[in-house]
């Protein structure tokens, strides 16, 4: 019986994220071509800061053409369910950065990214961000597991996963995307199973509909 409960109960999952979630003081909510001016400008003013480590940091990726084209196009992933791109927003709806979720490490797992605008760094917000991603994926149907990877030399990167309890199990030798980084990826996992053991009613975030 207690097991039916939990399978219908699983089955009534969501299959895509919520559009809208708070969590810790930040605000993720799903990106539209009408961010693409926002978005250019906090990804142009913090192009030092992340040139070392986003492969897109450039002055024409960071451009409001690129911004609304990449907004518009097929890589908005949330139609066809290849990702979930958030923009990442204080209170009071100054944008701070971007975050997401993507399907490309197989079936049952998500993959979060995060950047934050320089201004706004070494405050909690991408380790805010990826504890609401790591909920909101949790509560997608069919996601057991859950990855943050960052280049070895991303010291800044590497920071986040373990104080949301994500493990280091690997470490991928790649091809340096972008300028600063060595060429050896790290991967932090972390199980539905070790999540849930985490008092997750302290850590879900609200969705906001
Ligand atoms: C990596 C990044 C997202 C961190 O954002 P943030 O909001 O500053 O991170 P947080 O404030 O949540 O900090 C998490 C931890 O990282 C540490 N940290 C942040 N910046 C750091 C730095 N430059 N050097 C060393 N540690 C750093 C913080 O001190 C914090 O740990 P602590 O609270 O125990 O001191 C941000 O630096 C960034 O946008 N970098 C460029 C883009 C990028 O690298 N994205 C990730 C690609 S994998």
């Amino acid at each position: 019986m207690r097991r039916r409960a939990r399978r219908s109960a699983l089955g009534r999952r969501p299959l895509i994220p919520p559009e809208q979630v708070e969590h810790d003081g930040v605000v993720l909510r799903r990106l539209s071509a009408d961010d693409a001016d926002e978005v250019s400008r906090a990804a142009t003013e913090s192009l030092e800061h992340l040139r070392p480590w986003m492969p897109w940091a450039t002055p024409e990726g960071t451009s409001p053409a690129a911004q609304r084209e990449r907004l518009l196009g097929p890589a908005t992933m949330w139609s066809s369910g290849s990702g979930y791109e958030y923009g990442v927003f204080l209170p009071d709806g100054t944008l701070v950065g971007g975050c997401g979720l993507h399907r490309r490490i197989g079936p049952s797992a998500l993959e979060i990214g995060y950047w934050v605008h320089v201004g706004h760094v070494r405050r909690g917000i991408a380790t805010a961000c990826a504890g609401a991603l790591t909920a909101v994926g949790f509560g997608l149907r069919g996601i057991e597991r859950m990855e943050i990877h960052c280049d070895e030399a991303n010291v800044a990167s590497a920071s986040v996963p373990p104080k949301l309890g994500y493990r280091l199990t690997g470490r991928l030798e790649h091809e340096p995307e972008a300028p600063g980084e060595v060429g050896c990826r790290l991967i932090w996992v972390q199980y539905r199973r070790e999540w849930e053991a985490r008092a997750p009613r302290a850590t879900t975030p609200s969705p906001v509909d």
